[in-house]
């Protein structure tokens, strides 16, 4: 922890952390839910999907060790009960129930579009007040909304798809 650290924030520091733990929780069941996504997917389009989701999961993680490490350095601790991480979770975890990848790519397309909303509003509330949170939350926003896009590309790929066999049988 640094002292200097908290110093320069000009927000009050408590109400940042549990803006950051709350994103944090968000991070670890959006790693969640594409990593049992990728495992459970089925048909035509399984293969696609599946490192999709493993490569998205992976970049959820790294964001929510960047949280980490940006909460420990404000001098609190990111969230240690498992329990808490859905509870304070605004962007809430889809249990992907259906296995096809239209209902998963869907799922998680709706999360993605949570998480910009998010790291939008870290932004607006970090900007000119808090110049190292901002930098990480503008990086990771630039993620989320590629990874919205990627998901958004997915549905397009699978409703061109099912038209094309449609017409053909
Ligand atoms: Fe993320
Ligand atoms: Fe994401």
């Amino acid at each position: 922890m640094g002292d200097m650290a908290k110093k320069i924030v000009k927000l009050d520091v408590s109400d940042l952390i549990r803006v950051l733990n709350e994103a944090y929780a968000e991070e670890w069941l959006a790693y969640y839910q594409y990593w049992i996504g990728a495992k459970l997917v089925t048909g035509q389009f399984k293969k696609g999907v599946e490192e999709e989701f493993l490569e998205h999961a992976k970049e959820e993680l790294e964001h929510a060790d960047m949280l980490a490490n940006r909460i420990l350095q404000l001098g609190a601790t990111p969230v240690i009960n498992f329990d808490e991480l859905s509870k304070l979770a605004k962007c809430k975890y889809e249990s992907p129930v259906n296995e096809d990848s239209l209902s998963l790519v869907t799922q998680n397309l709706d999360s993605e579009r949570c998480a910009i909303g998010r790291y939008q509003g870290i932004c607006e509330i970090c900007f000119g007040k808090d110049h190292e949170t901002f930098r990480i939350a503008e990086y990771i926003l630039k993620q989320e909304l590629e990874h919205e896009q990627e998901m958004e590309d997915f549905l397009r790929d699978i409703s061109t798809a099912k038209q094309y066999y449609q017409k053909q049988f």
